[in-house]
């Protein structure tokens, strides 16, 4: 396999850096089957609930795509919970910097901040404040992240449900990760 000519950054010539910006760009193709593979990861993903992540993001989908929400919301919804097994304290974080590129702002906002307006449904309960989102009453996308939150992610660990199977997904998935990066900002 052809390489760089470096070992350190500062010796790399334009060549290499074209190179690798080609690479790259064939790389990213791909990243419709890796978000499909850390999905299916979803599976062996945090316990206790009565439906294991994998269901809970397929539901959460499933709820927003029956509310005829767009593209955008939908794939949102799927893997809005993709960050649990790498950042289980900043999850929402992490899947909102996936999204960021693809979608429009209103459904990434929403992604990076609903962890915190979920809290609406149990904080109360582990001694955290349930109306901590009110800190972003005046925000834009206070309405949409009350409503993903409400309708489609609270709701969705129900094993009674029938979810859409993930592979009902893929082409949505295909199609939101391989738009040109950054062009909805
Ligand atoms: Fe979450
Ligand atoms: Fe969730």
């Amino acid at each position: 396999m052809k390489t760089v000519s470096f070992t350190k950054m500062s010796d790399g010539t334009a060549e290499d850096y074209k190179f690798l910006a080609d690479h790259e760009a064939e790389y990213a193709k791909e990243l419709p089957n890796r978000i499909m593979d850390a999905l299916a990861g979803l599976k062996n993903s945090l316990a206790g609930y009565k439906v294991d992540r994998l269901e809970h993001s397929l539901q959460t989908a499933t709820r927003a795509e029956r509310d005829g929400a767009d593209i955008d919301w939908i794939v949102s919804a799927l893997v809005h919970d993709i960050g649990d097994d790498l950042a289980p304290f900043n999850h929402d974080s992490l899947a909102s910097n996936i999204l960021k590129p693809y979608v429009r702002d209103e459904c990434s906002w929403t992604v990076q901040h609903h962890g915190i307006f979920q809290y609406k449904y149990f904080a109360d309960k582990v001694g955290l404040d349930a109306e901590a989102r009110q800190k972003f009453a005046d925000h834009e996308h206070f309405d949409a992240a009350v409503r993903f939150c409400e309708c489609w992610d609270q709701t969705s660990f129900d094993p009674e449900y029938e979810t859409f199977d993930l592979e009902h997904f893929r082409p949505m998935v295909e199609q939101v990760f391989t738009r040109e990066a950054w062009a909805t900002t």
